[in-house]
């Protein structure tokens, strides 16, 4: 078997004029990913080949999980505006993985510049998860994960799975077990603080201790609110119980040898910063990350990695995505994406900017004609104005955040283990 980058290499070589339309919305492309931007390699031994491994510095910012959005385009997008963001993949349940392994490719395979990415599964048999996460292994994701808060009940219905599984935390200590001893990367979970009235800080530290001490799960993403399994749709879900941010905190007061990242309704980058600045280890940003990808991005590199800036501009960016958006339409195969599939996560880079309606309107007409990206670029472009496909993004604002500073005033009392309570969450 190849390896997933090697699957679907999108050429990174310089590549030649992409001046688009007759107002040349976009510039001469002189997009060469040099390898000494790339931290430090080395080799690791897997099962079937040996795939180089890079170091890549530590999960202070990620984009989350995000079901029919951070798919391979978006993944790709992402990483042409930010360089250090760890990218998740979309949920890939346990039993597609184990059930299509003459189609691996499709559910695994991601460029290499998506490097550092986290594959996260979802599942609850125990077998499932093993095997699932032996295939996934070779694909050489930087992290695994597993969903403990997905709220649909599509998932959640069917039998512990996502965040039902927060009530059976020796489960998911046992599958973090198996997940581990099949892939040799680190492993982690993805939950939120609780699950309809099981909602307690003690619950939520029961689940956590049992799960870091039986396994050996180190690092938790904890989406602050809990989750209703009343009916409501999952975007209600993420919407309706309120955020705790003062369960995160409390989290890093009684679990020091833990990593905690916190996750839900972080929209800027001077949240992220003001959620660092009281101690948060990473931080994890989801709708905002897509829904306007440039603001909530851009600023990443330099603002959380102290990275220096690029100069980059959307127009870059756009020139970039358009050669990988061209080169894998061009693909054979079943999973062919259209011109839908690529363009979808572009139309969130010119959020609140001038033009952004015209252009959203003029892609509405566009896509329905157009066959490629590079002409679908060249026919809406024009919408947007120079300036603002040339503008780079400065420095980061720096408004004051006090959100975080409040919520350490809220924190719940130090966990203190229950054996009743532990009794309880099992049953
Ligand atoms: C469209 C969509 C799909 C999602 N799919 C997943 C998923 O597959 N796995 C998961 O753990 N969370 C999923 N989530 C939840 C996000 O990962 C995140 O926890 C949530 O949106 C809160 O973060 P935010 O307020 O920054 O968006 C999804 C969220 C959205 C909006």
């Amino acid at each position: 078997m190849a390896s997933a980058g090697q699957i679907l290499s999108v050429s990174y070589t310089p590549v030649y004029s992409v001046i688009l339309g007759k107002r040349g919305r976009l510039s001469q492309n002189s997009i060469c990913r040099s390898r000494s931007q790339r931290l430090c390699t080395h080799f690791r031994k897997r099962n079937l080949h040996t795939v180089p491994v890079q170091q890549h510095l530590s999960p202070l910012f990620s984009v989350a999980p995000m079901m029919d959005w951070t798919d391979n385009h978006y993944r790709t997008l992402a990483r042409l505006i930010s360089k250090h963001a760890w990218l998740y993949t979309e949920m890939v349940a346990a039993e597609t993985i184990v059930h299509q392994t003459e189609n691996l490719d499709r559910f695994l395979a991601y460029t290499p510049e998506q490097h550092p990415i986290v594959l996260q599964i979802g599942g609850n048999k125990l077998d499932r998860l093993a095997r699932a996460t032996e295939l996934a292994n070779p694909y050489g994701y930087d992290e695994i994960n597993l969903n403990c808060g997905c709220p649909s009940s599509k998932v959640a219905g069917h039998g512990c799975f996502g965040v039902s599984l927060m009530l059976e935390p020796k489960l998911v200590a046992e599958a973090m077990s198996v997940i581990a001893a099949n892939c040799d990367v680190p492993v982690s979970v993805k939950c939120r603080i609780g699950v309809d009235n099981h909602d307690s800080y003690n619950e939520l530290c029961d689940f956590i201790s049992e799960v870091s001490a039986k396994s050996p799960t180190k690092h938790f993403i904890i989406h602050s609110r809990k989750a209703l399994l009343n009916g409501i749709s999952p975007a209600d879900n993420r919407k309706i119980p309120p955020l705790k941010y003062e369960f995160y905190y409390a989290l890093l007061r009684d679990f020091p040898d833990l990593m905690f990242t916190i996750n839900g309704g972080i929209k800027s980058i001077a949240e992220v910063n003001a959620a660092r600045r009281e101690g948060a280890h990473g931080v994890m940003v989801g709708r905002a990350a897509y829904n306007n990808p440039w603001h909530a991005l851009g600023h990443v590199d330099t603002a959380v990695y102290g990275a220096p800036h690029r100069g980059l501009t959307r127009r870059k960016v756009l020139e970039q995505y358009q050669v990988y958006g061209d080169s894998v339409l061009g693909k054979q195969g079943n999973n062919r994406p259209n011109i839908r599939d690529i363009v979808k996560p572009t139309l969130g880079l010119f959020h609140s900017a001038p033009g952004n309606g015209l252009w959203k309107r003029k892609a509405d007409e566009a896509l329905r004609r157009c066959m490629t990206v590079k002409s679908f670029f060249e026919e809406t472009l024009d919408a947007i104005p120079d300036w603002v496909l040339d503008e780079t993004l400065g420095e980061a604002p720096s408004s004051s955040v006090e959100t975080f500073a409040n919520s350490k005033t809220l924190l719940p009392p130090p966990y203190t283990y229950t054996e009743s309570e532990q009794m309880v969450l099992c049953a």
